[in-house]
């Protein structure tokens, strides 16, 4: 430990994704000097608020609303660069400067409209439609197109002339083919390459670099631990590992670096897509969390499927990442409610189930049990001080914490940078407040 200053945190989601990251990560990102997304591709949707203004981050970090704070897109992405230029052009419409500030591994995976096209394959799980799968397919498979050899025009044509002749052949032999300009899509591949190029670096070396030099970095997952290609809810999972531990191989920066992992989680549960959900609402309720909630997907815009707080999946989340402590967000959706049902386990037949099973077809017998905790049926939306909460809001916080056994260090009760209470005393506070 001694050699650094050992400040180096990670944020990420403990749900199924849109837990409020993006809030989070704009607002304590103030606190370090380099914000890191280490995983994911313009499939994320990451809404940050400020004044009247509302961004909503896909490829670029969080971080970037901060005047001059730098932002590194880590080797662990997969970047489409059309979204990726047409995101820093909006921003710097909107006055954010970006470019000066954003660097982009040169290690990360290219996305090509074909990686859109084969996806096709992959339409039961309710993707985001993006290329993001089938681009990770391509690198796990080892003829993916690297942001370097992009860079490289005579390392480039070949190597995109092999592998798109390749996924032609594949999309005709499989029904799945559209019509394609490959040749005019390698042009514009080429002169994205150009606008691209000042912002491209061996991000592993700099962020090394810049912890060697006393600097401090805040990592940003992005989708949920729910969703890791690993860990989630697989095949009904993203390609990527969207956990804690896809922050080191994410970006190139080891474990002994990290001093701290941060969950986010709803005070309820939402996903998008398809997939095992057992504490899903299909209800009025539900209904009503998804109006005042506003859950909309960010990127797709499609309703988001809603539930109650799931302590087993996050005491689940909560090891596989190890949380030094948990943010409760939209606490404030649930201001009108009697009562909340939170669900403390499950039951399978006659049997208790302790532990998160592994297959889709276990997790969809699972039948949750519930407690219910008395709703405060007060506003709560906007305050940021612990002490100002009513009494049966933190009463709810005190039960998630004690059956989930992690402390809750911070509550968000609007999207807004000073709608977040951070508890005195807390990990948190420690670790980025
Ligand atoms: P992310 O993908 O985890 O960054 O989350 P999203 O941006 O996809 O979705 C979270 C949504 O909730 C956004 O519209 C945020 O502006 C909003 N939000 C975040 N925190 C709060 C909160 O505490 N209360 C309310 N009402 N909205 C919030
Ligand atoms: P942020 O970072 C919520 C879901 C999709 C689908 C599954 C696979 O904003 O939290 P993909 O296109 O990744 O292959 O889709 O994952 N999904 C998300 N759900 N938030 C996200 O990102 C998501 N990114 C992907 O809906 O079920
Ligand atoms: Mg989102």
């Amino acid at each position: 430990m001694g050699l650094y200053k050992m400040g180096n945190v990670i944020i990420l989601g403990s749900q199924w994704g849109d837990e409020g990251k993006g809030k989070i990560v704009d607002l304590f990102s103030a606190r370090f000097d380099i914000v890191a997304r280490y995983q994911g591709g313009h499939n994320a949707g990451h809404t940050v608020v400020v004044g009247n203004q509302k961004f909503v981050l896909k490829l670029i970090p969080s971080g970037i609303l901060h005047a001059g704070k730098k932002a590194v897109i880590g080797n662990g992405l997969v970047i489409d660069p059309a979204a990726l230029l047409a995101e820093i052009d909006a921003m710097e419409s909107a006055g954010v400067e970006v470019r000066g500030n954003l660097f982009i591994s040169n290690r990360a995976h290219v996305l090509f409209p074909v990686h859109r096209m084969m996806e096709k394959l992959s339409a039961s799980i309710g993707t985001t439609s993006r290329g993001i799968g089938p681009c990770y397919e391509d690198k796990m498979g080892r003829r993916g197109i690297r942001i370097a050899d992009l860079l490289d025009p005579v390392v480039f044509r070949a190597q995109y002339d092999s592998v798109m002749e390749e996924k032609v052949a594949i999309a005709k032999a499989l029904g799945i083919y559209e019509e394609l300009d490959l040749r005019r899509i390698r042009d514009e591949y080429e002169t994205f390459a150009e606008r691209i190029r000042p912002m491209v670096r061996d991000t592993a070396r700099l962020l090394n670099q810049a912890i060697r030099d006393g600097k401090t970095v805040l990592f940003e997952g992005a989708q949920g631990t729910m969703l890791d290609i690993d860990h989630g809810t697989y095949p009904f999972v993203t390609s990527s590992s969207a956990s804690a531990g896809g922050a080191c191989t994410g970006t190139g920066v080891a474990p002994t670096r990290i001093s701290g992992v941060i969950g986010v989680s709803k005070a309820y549960i939402t996903r998008v897509g398809g997939g095992p959900f057992p504490t899903e609402a299909l209800d009025a309720t539900g209904e009503m969390i998804r109006k005042r909630g506003n859950e909309f997907g960010a990127v797709t815009g499609r309703p988001r499927r809603c539930g109650w707080f799931d302590v087993p999946l996050l005491r689940y989340t909560a090891a596989i990442n190890g949380f030094d402590s948990l943010v409760i967000t939209k606490l404030d959706v649930l201001d009108e409610l009697e009562s909340i049902p939170v669900c403390t386990g499950y039951r399978l037949g006659t049997r208790e189930i302790a532990e998160m099973p592994p297959t889709v077809a276990e997790i969809q017998k699972l039948e949750p049990v519930y407690e219910r905790v008395p709703g405060w049926n007060t506003a709560t939306f906007g305050i940021s001080s612990y002490d100002d909460l009513p009494g049966k809001a933190k009463d709810y916080v005190a039960f998630l914490e004690s059956r989930m056994g992690v402390e809750v260090g911070c509550i968000s009760t609007g999207p807004e940078r000073n709608q977040t209470i951070v508890r005195p005393g807390s990990r948190f506070e420690k670790l980025v407040a």
